[in-house]
């Protein structure tokens, strides 16, 4: 065990990107997961929604959502000076549309809440939907833009992220970390294979999968997985400029565009446990909502059906500290949020890391001081 030495369980994005910025300021850091790189992060959509993901009653995780959003360009250059996979940071925007009378209603009120909280917002006609997104359905009810809210390709971001985890010498063990525990110097975690690392620094990032850790010593927060079907599509063209979300019969559904013609559609919100099967009833659904807005999604080639566990904890806020003051960090629980907030979240875990807490550390904790996240 040296000095400035970590060790981080789960290579997800957040786990990725807290290695990443961590061997960056010179933490000789390994990574241990089975299979870096994918987790919930690889079945994401990519969207960094500040305002699209501000929920009634969520006043203070907004203020960590735009925080996250606003940490993105830094970030998005300091990656592309270690790997030279293009991440597609796409800042277009966002177009919120109403499928019809009733959807409008619900999302003035939508509206209404991202004004309160000072989000920027630009109401749209049908007319306007149609200039700005000649492929949309012509019976729209109406929209709004989010210029705020904007994307990133998901897949190719990880990819990005475990070249420049590996151009900085961060040490990847395919393994699972199965136990660990700690004193108030050092933590251990046993491994499936049999081994056990100690260090003086450990960091959780085990997303929906943090309560099968068992802790020897102290407690991890309640995380749950919440399941959601996502789907990617192909046309040779992109059909849309800009992320589309809309609310179709009360379900929500959203496009995202990619330059190289992918689309993505997503996504369901299911309460199953670890269930990651893919169910056909939950596709049809996806692809009813998404023709409904997009007629043109019929003629796509469907090339990719994938199921993710988001993790949530009881506020909906992440869960990103040390505890009791060890040796061990936890950053989890980032729900709908965790590409939006990875790189907010590594500066926090620097900031703790280092001993000069970042000053986005107080609006995490604010996010989730609603109810009890342990
Ligand atoms: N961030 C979008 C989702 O969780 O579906």
């Amino acid at each position: 065990m040296t000095d400035r030495e970590l060790v981080v369980v789960g290579g997800g994005v957040i786990g990725l990107t807290c290695a990443f910025e961590a061997a960056a300021n010179g933490w000789r850091t390994t990574i241990i997961d089975r299979d870096p790189g994918h987790g919930a992060g690889w079945a994401a959509a990519g969207m960094l929604a500040p305002t699209a993901e501000a929920h009634f009653g969520e006043e203070a995780l907004v203020r960590l959502l735009v925080a996250g959003a606003q940490a993105w360009p830094t970030f998005a250059r300091d990656l592309a000076r270690q790997s030279q996979i293009d991440i597609g940071f796409e800042p277009t925007g966002t177009i919120l549309v109403a499928k019809d009378g009733g959807d409008r209603a619900e999302l003035r009120r939508i509206i209404e809440l991202q004004r309160s909280l000072d989000l920027a917002v630009e109401d749209l006609r049908a007319d306007d939907l149609r200039e700005m997104e000649p492929s949309l359905s012509p019976a729209l009810a109406g929209g709004a833009l989010l210029p705020g809210d904007h994307q990133v390709s998901n897949r190719q971001l990880l990819a990005a992220l475990m070249d420049a985890n590996e151009a900085l010498d961060v040490t990847f063990l395919r393994d699972e970390a199965i136990r660990a525990s700690w004193g108030s110097q050092s933590a251990t975690v046993d491994l499936a294979s049999g081994r056990t690392l100690r260090t003086g620094a450990l960091l959780l990032c085990l997303g929906a999968r943090t309560s099968l850790i068992e802790a020897a010593i102290g407690h991890l927060p309640t995380v749950r997985p919440v399941k959601g079907h996502i789907l990617r599509l192909r046309s040779d063209e992109p059909l849309l400029g800009r992320t589309i979300r809309a609310t179709v019969r009360g379900r929500s559904v959203y496009l995202v565009p990619r330059r190289d013609g992918e689309l993505v559609v997503g996504a369901t919100v299911e309460e199953r446990g670890f269930d990651e099967r893919i169910q056909a009833g939950e596709v049809f659904s996806l692809l009813d909502d998404a023709r409904r807005i997009l007629p043109g999604v019929d003629e796509l080639e469907l090339v990719d059906v994938s199921c993710g566990l988001r993790p949530a904890t009881s506020t909906n806020a992440p869960m990103i500290e040390r505890i009791d003051d060890g040796p061990v960090l936890v950053a989890t629980g980032h729900y709908r949020n965790g590409i939006l907030l990875a790189p907010l979240t590594a500066r926090i875990i620097i900031g703790e890391l280092e001993g000069t807490p970042d000053p986005a550390s107080a609006l995490a904790s604010a996010a989730g001081s609603r109810g009890d996240h342990r």
